[in-house]
């Protein structure tokens, strides 16, 4: 039997268009949309509806899609704190809908191997839909082939590292290979474009030389090597003729490399993170250890990087931003690196504060209202086929909605957060925007700040190859 939603008098708002308008949602799906003080909208009513929600004074959003997590992911020595339970429940608090997760190879193993124990660790856990991108740690003919084979089933974009030698990274060769591949099977190649080899000398000559404070972390991955490494996988991206896209950029040179391979024309993207948008070098500088709580690669720069961040979004030098959620606990995970900061498990949790802070962004007019959804729910869902059955709202697309109210203030806290994590990276700031309610596939998940969703409703959901080019 269907099921018949109406969500009525909210703003509608997607990347392209503001308008008051009522929703109707049928078995999950958006079935259509009307201006508010319609006959079509009027007919939903008589015809009947099994529930009707109330949006009036209220934002109606296309669910967020993060396209950069970590759940449970082994680093460092440690796993990151967020199952795919609490992690995808935080997510939907935070009015998030759709996470991409990065499934990982381990060493001497197969890509089917790795996306197998991800499918394990999610499958019937998540509350919200996810779907999976592949980290690539050993580039042979085997793993070549199976990008491929995971193209084909829906894994359509790759993780490579020029960063982390001896654990994820790949040298030159492999990276080009990689893409030489990709540019074959239609897949997308993601970099993390840190000059690991470089990174690696200056953090051993910090820590011989007694600079083991988390600070030193920041100085050593040093933003020409983030620019370097930015400009280097550009060139092998343009010698394989494949598309690019660069993932948690934090340096303005970067962006620099980014802004000047796309005014040539080239395929090239970039994601920014809030962490790099918000907070800074400074907090890596907090006393008594509390900077390992920001230590993330790359890592965060000092504030002067972040107005070429902003800007590169609003002239879409920069596409998404995600969050790059990895949280470890800071007693009993970051506190493994007390008198060497190279032992802190590098990561950031986010998942839930993206949609907010970003907002906070448009209050503030750093960012305008349709560009917030174009950054945070359509261009990740286009850039990793997803779109338009996510990140937008329009009739066939998935029924992921979120009720905002745009006036609500609140203060982002550990103590009222719903990560699995014991700190919160923003702490004690006020921001005007609440997410209300959420619905996944038509389904509530957050209903009036109540949480009322399941582990298991979260399907996995393969994707088609990116749009990038759409
Ligand atoms: O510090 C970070 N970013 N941790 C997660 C792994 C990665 O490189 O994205
Ligand atoms: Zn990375
Ligand atoms: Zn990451």
């Amino acid at each position: 039997m269907s099921t018949r939603t109406v969500i009525r008098g909210g703003l509608v708002v997607t990347a392209t268009d503001e308008t008051y308008a009522d929703v109707l949602v049928e078995d999950g799906r958006i079935a259509a949309l009307a201006a508010s003080d319609s006959s079509a909208a009027r007919s939903w009513h008589d015809i009947g509806a099994d529930h009707v929600i109330d949006a009036t004074g209220r934002y109606v959003l296309p669910g967020g899609v993060d396209c950069h997590t970590h759940m449970e992911m082994p680093f460092g020595g440690t796993f990151a704190s967020d199952t795919f339970e609490t992690g995808t429940r935080a997510a939907a608090w935070g009015g998030t809908t759709t996470v991409v997760d990065f499934a990982v190879q381990s060493a001497g193993r197969s890509l089917r191997a790795g996306l197998d124990a991800w499918h394990a660790k999610a499958d019937g856990k998540c509350a919200i839909d996810y779907a999976f991108h592949m980290i690539v740690s050993d580039v042979d003919e085997h793993s070549l082939k199976e990008m491929d084979v995971l193209v084909e089933e829906g894994v359509t974009s790759f993780k490579l590292f020029m960063a982390y030698p001896g654990v994820f990274y790949s040298d030159d060769g492999r990276i080009l290979r990689a893409m030489q591949r990709a540019a074959g099977n239609g897949g997308l190649i993601m970099t993390h474009a840190e000059n690991g080899i470089a990174i690696d000398v200056l953090v051993q000559q910090a820590l011989a030389a007694g600079r083991t404070d988390p600070r030193h972390h920041g100085e050593a991955r040093h933003a020409l090597l983030e620019a370097e490494a930015t400009h280097r996988a550009i060139q092998l991206a343009r010698v394989a003729g494949a598309p690019l896209y660069v993932v948690h950029v934090s340096a303005q040179e970067a962006v620099a490399e980014l802004a000047a391979a796309r005014d040539r024309g080239l395929p090239v993207f970039g994601e920014t993170c809030p962490q790099y948008l918000f907070l800074s070098a400074d907090n890596l500088a907090e006393p008594d250890f509390e900077g390992a709580k920001y230590v993330c690669s790359t890592p965060l720069r000092p504030r002067e990087h972040q107005a070429a961040l902003w800007r590169a979004l609003r002239t879409n030098d920069l596409q998404v931003v995600s969050t790059d959620h990895c949280p470890f606990c800071f007693t009993g995970q970051k506190d493994l690196g007390r008198g060497d900061f190279s032992r802190i498990p590098n990561g950031l949790p986010g998942v839930e504060n993206r949609m907010d802070l970003l907002h906070q962004a448009v209050v503030e007019g750093r960012l305008g209202r349709r560009r917030w959804i174009e950054i945070a729910c359509a261009a990740p869902a286009r850039m990793f086929g997803l779109y338009p059955r996510k990140g937008t709202l329009a009739p066939g697309s998935d029924a992921d909605v979120v009720i905002y109210d745009p006036h609500a203030e609140q203060v982002l806290s550990a103590r009222t957060h719903h990560m699995n994590v014991d700190y919160n990276a923003y702490e004690g700031r006020r921001v005007t925007g609440r997410v209300q309610t959420v619905l996944s596939r038509g389904v509530p998940v957050v209903l009036d700040r109540a949480y009322v969703g399941r582990a298991g409703h979260g399907q996995y959901t393969p994707r088609g190859l990116s749009g990038h080019l759409a």
